[in-house]
């Protein structure tokens, strides 16, 4: 087996106060100073970051059964998500991903398309010309809308803005949580605590409040109208079983925490891009009209609005959401011939492997057409990840890319948001990856 490189770092705490301060730059100085596999010297745990299509391809696929998730995520994530498909492992993984798997795959995602359309043409229309827009801000409200209406229908109306915020107060007690050293008990009573009890509590009664209504209006299978009734309707086919209101309430918190914070921040990197290269807002702009002209997209309208993936896809590769996915051995393992002892931590870069000059030449520069068709299939397998693979590969993904052709190609035929002075945002890696300062853009209305 080949020597493992050992990265430089501090005498005593190693690497870690750059994993703290400057994760993404580690992320990059470890492919560029150990290459593929390094391991990283940090005190009290075996860290490993790896940068290569064939050791995210054997880590995440091949050898899937040896690992299990990164232990401080699930750890914080639990108290919300409880024991849904981001949390769960095992043989209630496989069951829980087998029964919810079929609800969301293309085909099915699609009759989400009219409500992604809608929210979007709302959005359009509330961009009148001069108006600057906090593009994070709009992208999450946006997102958040859409997975509140694709999940409950129009059940959760009345709730949205409670549940809006306790979602919002619960994600970021998760994301502060990861960044530290030590997490106190939730039980102690410290103010975030608190607040992330409540916003606990607040979303348990909306949620059981509305799957006790549908199960008593005998609404359980009415699958089709929005992806709770998909939930409450699933059987396993061996046992002919569904799940218990709990499993239900958890899968429900794991598909909105999973699902509204990652899009929202692939749409606001894809727009701060497109306010950085006029000339592909422009070429963006021009598809969208001439398919849609003017009208919000439907289904059958996705396959002439390549351009529109093509983009979403690039800004994905630049900042991906989910810049890295942490495992940890539970039992030793070998990954495209390295060694991982059981314990140990493996960060699959999914921010480097996007970044390495082999894969993606001049890796800095946003160019969609990096993704025409014949040029995508052309990478190698496990280049590019933003939304991991294998058996736990992200269940939302045709959601999600579904969502932002469809944002972006209504947007771009109506507004121009843009700024004169193209401020540089830098990106900062929480659990997902989000713009450190303000994205401001100010609002042009194209003509037609
Ligand atoms: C651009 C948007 C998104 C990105 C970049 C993204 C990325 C990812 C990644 C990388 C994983 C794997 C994490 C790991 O294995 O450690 C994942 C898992 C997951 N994602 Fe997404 N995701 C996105 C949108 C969504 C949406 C819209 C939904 C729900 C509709 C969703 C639901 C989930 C769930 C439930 C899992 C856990 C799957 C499992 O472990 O079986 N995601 N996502």
């Amino acid at each position: 087996m080949p020597e493992m490189p050992v990265l430089s770092g501090l005498p005593v705490l190693g690497c870690l106060p750059e994993l703290r301060r400057d994760r993404l730059g580690l992320l990059l100085r470890a492919y560029r100073e150990g290459g593929d596999m390094v391991r990283v010297p940090i005190p009290g745990r075996r860290l490993y970051i790896g940068t290569s299509p064939s050791i995210a391809t054997a880590a995440l696929r091949q050898e899937a059964s040896r690992f299990m998730k990164f232990f401080a995520l699930a750890k914080l994530s639990r108290p919300v998500l409880g024991d849904g498909l981001i949390t769960a492992e095992g043989a209630h993984h496989r069951r829980q991903r087998k029964l919810i798997a079929p609800g969301l795959t293309r085909r099915e995602v699609g009759r989400y398309a009219e409500v992604m359309a809608r929210h979007a043409d709302e959005l359009q229309r509330r961009c009148t010309a001069g108006t600057t827009v906090d593009v994070h801000a709009e992208m999450t409200r946006l997102t958040l809308a859409i997975a509140s209406e694709t999940m409950f229908g129009t059940s959760a109306e009345a709730h949205a803005r409670a549940a809006g915020d306790a979602i919002h107060a619960a994600t970021s007690y998760i994301a502060r949580g990861v960044g530290s050293l030590v997490n106190l008990p939730l039980s102690w009573p410290l103010p975030r605590h608190l607040r992330m009890r409540r916003a606990v509590a607040t979303l348990d009664r909306i949620v059981y409040d509305i799957i006790r209504d549908r199960r008593s209006a005998g609404r359980n299978g009415a699958p089709g109208s929005d992806i709770l009734g998909m939930l409450l309707a699933a059987q396993d086919e061996e046992d002919g079983t569904g799940m218990t209101d709990d499993q239900v309430r958890d899968e429900v918190m794991t598909l909105f925490v999973a699902g509204h914070e990652t899009t929202a921040n692939a749409l606001t990197w894809s727009l701060y891009l497109l306010d950085h290269h006029p000339d592909v807002a422009e070429r963006l702009a021009e598809e969208a009209t001439a398919v849609l002209g003017g009208r919000p997209p439907t289904l059958e309208d996705l396959p002439a609005l390549p351009y529109a993936l093509q983009v979403f896809k690039e800004a994905m590769r630049v900042f991906p959401p989910a810049y890295m996915v942490g495992r940890e051995a539970t039992e030793d393992a070998v990954v495209d011939g390295w060694e991982i002892p059981k314990g140990a931590t493996l960060l699959l870069s999914i921010y480097g492997l996007h970044r390495r000059p082999d894969l993606f030449e001049d890796p800095e520069r946003f160019d969609p057409d990096r993704f025409a068709p014949e040029r995508e299939q052309a990478l190698p397998r496990g280049a590019y990840v933003p939304f991991a693979d294998g058996p736990r590969v992200c269940i939302g993904n045709h959601f999600a890319l579904m969502e932002g052709q469809i944002v972006l190609a209504h947007l771009a035929q109506h507004v121009r948001l843009r700024t004169r002075t193209q401020p540089v945002v830098r990106p900062q890696p929480r659990v997902t990856l989000r713009p450190a300062t303000l994205v401001a853009l100010t609002a042009e209305r194209r003509a037609g």
